[in-house]
């Protein structure tokens, strides 16, 4: 029997994104295991899921001119389906957008029945008669919540954060992500580089680090012999910038708090900065997987740290990279955007500031706290230090950039030189722009504990 094409493995992803609330990858994941399809057929169908999310706004908008009465929004399976049809139309031009439509209507006649198909197929026949240039042209015109393809409330809550630079830290966190690599132990980083190469892939190095490499979008490095033998680590640029912050700020007994499995905790570990690393989380199943992933000697702890019964002044450095909406993940994780809800950054505030007073007497007087969420939300960020910095006096802000050298110093300055124009902006704390660099949007703070 022939596996599944594109077009209806990605509708089964979108189904299982919205359903099972799984994140795009990991649904595409699930189902190629299942259905084993050809390498091309998923590498399509990710193209069109991660298009299809992220421009579901706008596409929402178009398909709301086109339908005669009322978008059919109740049938989220079916809104799914014409918005897969219309991003592939304007976006995506491999066949004719009339054959595009009556792929569509085919999938919608074998799902839905006869009456379904026969909407589908009236709607996408006035889809496929539209001009994609035209139409990209005219969405400049667009109220901004469809002509950015975000929830009203998502881009109130952006504008308070970038102001007059919204737009253009949109568009940076609309792009399709570059995959990014961290060469793993103490393999140089040159040679992984050429082992890449001889794969087949064309990895370019990072340039604030020694340790990153950077693949373009549509190239996937987990087919690799290099892969297999555990030669790197996927991890996004922004997150690399945290670890190396805090392995240029930190020293002696580090705690990765909210170590997860361990990505950070592992990098910090290879550096001979640290005495020990100790990786800590609520879940048991995360740090497990930190075995299979280095032989370091890492000590792993299963603890809730809103309340750690760890004594007090036990490390020199303490990472917390805290639990959070996600939303500066948004290139890798479109599906974040529309699932995320305003209560979700006061709720996440609350348990941060939590862990922030649970991690805080661990801190050696003199030691660094280091604060980090992938999130750009003022709930999540500057408000969790203000509320932290009126209740710990003792703890004091402290600019990132002088921990750094070479281009990752010259980074952290073309950063605090674009934080600096923000609204919202605190001296002593960072996000990374995307208008800046091309990775996720970080929101990183320094707390250094009075001696
Ligand atoms: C943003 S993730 C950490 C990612 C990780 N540091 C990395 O680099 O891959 C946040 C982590 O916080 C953990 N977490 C959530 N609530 C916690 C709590 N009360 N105590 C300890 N860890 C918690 C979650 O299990 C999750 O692994």
């Amino acid at each position: 029997m022939a596996g599944p094409d594109h077009r209806s493995l990605a509708w089964t992803v979108l189904d299982s994104v919205r359903t099972r609330d799984r994140l795009a990858t990991a649904a595409l994941r699930h189902a190629t295991e299942r259905q084993n399809p050809p390498p091309e057929v998923v590498s399509a169908a990710h193209r069109l899921i991660m298009g299809t999310i992220r421009e579901r706004g706008y596409l929402d908008s178009v398909l709301a001119r086109l339908v005669e009465r009322q978008l059919p929004r109740k049938d989220k399976r079916l809104m799914d389906l014409l918005r897969l049809a219309l991003y592939e139309m304007l976006f995506m031009d491999s066949i004719p957008s009339y054959a595009t439509g009556s792929r569509y209507v085919e999938l919608a006649r074998r799902s839905k029945g006869a009456r379904v198909a026969g909407f589908v197929n009236a709607l996408l026949r006035k889809a496929a008669n539209l001009d994609p240039t035209a139409e990209l042209d005219a969405r400049a015109n667009l109220p901004a919540p469809a002509r950015l393809s975000l929830p009203e409330w998502l881009l109130d809550a952006a504008q308070t954060v970038f102001g007059e630079s919204t737009e253009d830290e949109l568009a940076g966190l609309a792009r399709a992500a570059d995959i990014a690599l961290r060469t793993a132990g103490a393999l140089p980083r040159s040679d992984l580089l050429e082992e890449l190469k001889r794969e087949g892939l064309s990895p370019q190095p990072m340039p604030e680090n020694d340790r990153g490499l950077l693949l373009p979008p549509g190239e996937s490095p987990y087919q690799t012999m290099a892969f297999a033998r555990n030669r790197f680590r996927p991890q996004d640029r922004a997150s690399q910038f945290v670890t190396d912050l805090v392995i240029a700020a930190g020293r002696g007994d580090l705690l990765d708090g909210c170590s997860g499995n361990g990505t950070k905790a592992i990098a910090c570990a290879e550096s001979p900065r640290f005495t020990s690393v100790t990786a800590a989380d609520i879940s048991p199943h995360k740090l497990s997987e930190i075995s299979a992933r280095t032989t370091l000697p890492l000590r792993t702890l299963t603890l809730d740290l809103t309340a750690p019964d760890l004594p007090p002044n036990s490390f020199d450095t303490v990472l917390l990279d805290a639990p959070c909406t996600g939303l500066g993940t948004l290139r890798r994780h479109p599906e974040l955007k529309w699932r995320r809800k305003p209560a979700d950054s006061y709720a996440n505030g609350k348990l941060q500031g939590a862990l922030l007073a649970g991690v805080a007497p661990l801190v050696k007087p003199g030691g660094l706290l280091i604060y980090a969420v992938c999130s750009f939300l003022n709930a999540e960020g500057p408000a969790v230090i203000d509320n932290f910095l009126a209740t710990h006096p003792h703890f004091t802000l402290e600019p990132p950039a002088q921990h750094l050298t070479g281009t990752a110093k010259e980074l952290t300055g073309r950063l605090a030189a674009a934080n600096n124009t923000l609204p919202m902006h605190k001296p002593g704390m960072l996000l990374t722009l995307p208008s800046v660099m091309d990775g996720d949007l970080f929101f990183v703070a320094l707390l250094r504990r009075a001696g």
